[in-house]
């Protein structure tokens, strides 16, 4: 019981050791990826896992929830002060284990099985629970979808039309590989044209509308759900916010709709994530990944690498293979994942808008800001990176260079430490 894990497991000691040195010697851009803080590990880690809660704060099934009721309280109240409008009274549960059990418990509050919904289509930056036919959204919904037009953003006049002729109970916005702007007004228009219910889910970009450095879905949206460990930099986790007279019956969905116990450990670790998030610190690093992004989009652009909707206004952009000039035709998002994972610059393939390869090999690349931001790295940092990836890209068959690049990568990180006293 007293044993440390390294010597009551030495197999997983050793497993834990490399990934902390990966994550501290590789370059970490994959888009929806973060470093919490010491604080968040720590809680993570506490006794707080062995917790059985079910219920809310003080309505529990369970005795002896007096101290993980004062987690859950202030994760809930800080939730509300970072998503809070004027004049819009929301309410928050904290508990979903994942940005997929919040979307599940949103469904099935507001929808019967066959009724209709409306999302981004996943090859233009959707994700798979706003109604994939491989998940369950899709099995137990009508799906219908929206996509990008010509210009890489969203086609509302698409969404508009899509939405008469379909005629969805909820329509949802929000995306996994989306690098513009989100205009939640429009969105309210097109559902109140429609009669539908409008959700957000703001999983990528959660940080960023708590700093308010992309708009709010509030007041626009009635439900908006998100997950708590991409820009919002918490632990693992999901939480869903809505306006006061749905959250009785979100409540009743995430339990005893489709989750058990909630996982009280991630819980108050997600109240620590946001108390960080309410600091003006916040509202500086969310800002500083914009910079990032922007900077390193535009060096992407001007060595003949092409962008999805060329460049970006937020922690992400989808290098377009199959348009870029400087990078040879045959290069798929596949081989660019792999040989940029060489270079020890950690990204994932992805498809794009109109794709013509499948999923497994794709035509794009995915690459975000906000992991490589909490390192403090910045802007001259950010094109620096954005070099290394056009070298790599551009000349595919030199293994030499990505030795090379390999090398000076870990110089950097090095320069850049994550959890010093670990590893
Ligand atoms: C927009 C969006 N929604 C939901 C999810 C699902 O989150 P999780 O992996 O925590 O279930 C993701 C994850 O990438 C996402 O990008």
């Amino acid at each position: 019981m007293q044993a440390s894990l390294q010597s009551a497991d030495p197999a997983v000691f050793a497993s834990v050791q490399a990934e902390i040195h990966r994550q501290q010697d590789d370059l970490e851009l994959i888009a929806s990826e973060n470093y919490v803080s010491k604080a968040v590990l720590e809680t993570l880690g506490s006794p707080l896992t062995n917790k059985y809660a079910e219920g809310l704060p003080n309505r529990r099934y369970y005795g002896g929830c007096e101290f993980v009721d004062e987690v859950e309280n202030i994760a809930r109240r800080r939730a509300r002060e970072l998503f809070m409008v004027e004049g819009c009274d929301i309410g928050v549960n904290v508990q979903p284990h994942a940005g997929a059990q919040a979307n599940q418990a949103v469904f099935l509050t507001l929808l019967d099985a066959g009724d209709s919904m409306l999302g981004l289509d996943l090859s233009h930056g959707g994700h798979l629970t706003h109604g994939s036919p491989v998940n369950s959204s899709g099995k137990l919904y009508t799906a219908a979808h929206y996509g990008v037009g010509a210009d890489g953003r969203i086609d509302m006049d698409q969404v508009r039309a899509q939405a008469l002729a379909t005629r969805p109970k909820l329509i949802i916005t929000g995306a996994s590989a989306y690098p513009r702007i989100i205009d939640f007004a429009a969105f309210r228009s097109i559902a109140d044209e429609v009669g539908a219910y409008l959700m957000a889910d703001i999983a990528h970009i959660a940080g960023l509308v708590a700093a308010g450095v992309h708009p709010s879905p509030f007041p626009h949206c009635d439900v908006v759900t998100t997950t708590t460990h991409k820009t919002l930099r918490g632990p693992r986790g999901g939480m869903i916010l809505a306006k006061r007279d749905l959250m009785k019956s979100m409540n009743s969905a995430v339990f005893p709709g489709t989750q058990g116990g909630p996982l009280m450990h991630c819980i108050a670790a997600k109240a620590v994530a946001f108390g960080e998030a309410l600091s003006p610190d916040f509202k500086a690093y969310c800002q500083q990944i914009l910079d990032n992004a922007a900077a390193m989009a535009d060096r992407l652009m001007s060595r003949g690498i092409a962008l999805v909707s060329d460049g970006t206004e937020n922690h992400l952009m989808l290098i377009d293979l199959s348009r870029s000039p400087a990078a040879p035709d045959d290069l798929t998002g596949k081989h660019a994942e792999a040989i940029l994972g060489e270079a020890g610059i950690t990204v994932n393939k992805n498809t794009v808008p109109g794709e013509q390869r499948s999923p497994m090999v794709t035509s794009g690349v995915r690459i975000g800001t906000p992991a490589m931001t909490t390192r403090n790295m910045g802007v001259a940092e950010s094109v620096q990176v954005a070099d290394w990836i056009a070298d790599v890209l551009t000349q595919p068959a030199d293994e030499a260079l990505r030795t090379r690049i390999k090398a000076e990568v870990q110089g950097m990180c090095r320069r850049f430490p994550i959890y010093p006293s670990m590893g």
